[in-house]
């Protein structure tokens, strides 16, 4: 047959996305025009002169400005739908998102207001755009462990429709083994594990993740290179790695693309997926991502089917949604 999917846009899942990181330009002007928020930039240019980071505390500083606009639930899911709209785009066929609800409550944004938009928007994301869906909670790490332990036992009060918990925001001077108690009590409630490490962090943040918090999957974790030991072990067990490359380029976490790990991770044969984080704010979506790698690593079908497979097997999708994919 020769109809067949560009090899761009592989079936894949995104396993590693912040839903606030998907909030684009137009729509947050949007956002504040419907919410009556003034905006410190008097027009679309001016606020995309800012998309220029240093580091991952230069971009924080902007996501989380730019969050102010987002309000009501129709905020929440306004912003959702527009993000399948474009991962249907991409190829992506099931999506593991992840939310920040710290970010909303600090803002006076109660946890339903944000949980309730995004969730009601992924109920329907198989049947209306074919992507299955599952929704993590992130801790912001550089605020208190004990605000972490509160807003994850009001999640579980309502009810929330969450899969896993996450950890994100500031990673260095903010180790993993500070949240050891509300890994463990997400795990007792039967939710996944996931956390950065290993994106600006050092390499033991990866192994603290891993032994401490017994994460199922590392959000990024490219600073595993320093340790080759960590490297063999990462990949005799298998533990899925979320690598973002477009994020890692534009947050200088690499210093350049050709200088990027994936395709030596993926050599060693270790489960590395392709990822956007932040698509609104780093250049591209999945399938850009897997563009600029195919261009400049020249990847061949074999290694692009590898990393498209992994992302499902990485997942925590059903068995029977994995063998849908694969
Ligand atoms: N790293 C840490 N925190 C984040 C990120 C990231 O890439 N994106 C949104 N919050
Ligand atoms: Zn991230």
């Amino acid at each position: 047959s020769f109809e067949r999917t560009p090899l761009s846009k592989l079936p894949c899942a995104e396993l590693h996305l912040h839903i606030e990181g998907t909030l684009e330009p137009e729509l947050i002007f949007e956002l504040a025009a419907r919410n009556g928020i003034d905006l410190p930039y008097a027009d679309l240019d001016e606020l995309r002169a800012r998309y220029e980071f240093t580091d991952l505390q230069s971009f924080l500083d902007l996501y989380y400005a730019n969050m102010n606009v987002l309000r009501t639930e129709a905020d929440f899911a306004d912003m959702t739908r527009a993000y399948l709209v474009r991962a249907a785009a991409a190829g992506v066929r099931h999506v593991e998102m992840m939310v920040d609800p710290q970010a909303h409550l600090v803002r006076g944004v109660p946890l339903e207001t944000c949980i309730n938009g995004v969730a009601s928007v992924l109920a329907e994301s198989r049947e209306e755009f074919g992507i299955s869906s599952g929704l993590i909670a992130a801790f912001l790490r550089d605020r208190s462990p004990e605000e972490a332990g509160q807003v994850l036992a009001d999640l579980l009060a309502m009810d929330a429709p969450i899969i896993g918990i996450g950890l994100d925001s500031a990673e260095v001077g903010n180790p993993p083994e500070n949240f050891v108690p509300l890994y463990e009590r997400a795990r007792a409630a039967g939710l996944k594990l996931v956390a950065h490490a290993g994106e600006e962090g050092p390499s033991h943040y990866i192994e603290q993740a891993l032994d401490l918090l017994l994460v199922d999957r590392i959000d990024h974790g490219i600073r595993c290179m320093d340790d080759p030991a960590l490297v063999e072990r990462l990949e005799r067990d298998q533990i899925p790695l979320t690598i973002c490359p477009l994020s890692n380029v534009r947050l200088q976490a690499v210093d350049s693309l050709e200088s990027h790990p994936l395709p030596l991770l993926l050599e060693q044969g270790l489960n590395v997926s392709v990822n956007s984080d932040d698509p609104a704010y780093f250049g591209g979506y999945v399938d850009d991502n897997f563009a600029v790698l195919r261009e400049t690593f020249d990847l061949n079908p074999a290694q692009l089917a590898q990393l498209a497979g992994n992302s499902i097997t990485g997942s925590f999708a059903s068995a029977e949604r994995k063998d849908e994919l694969l």
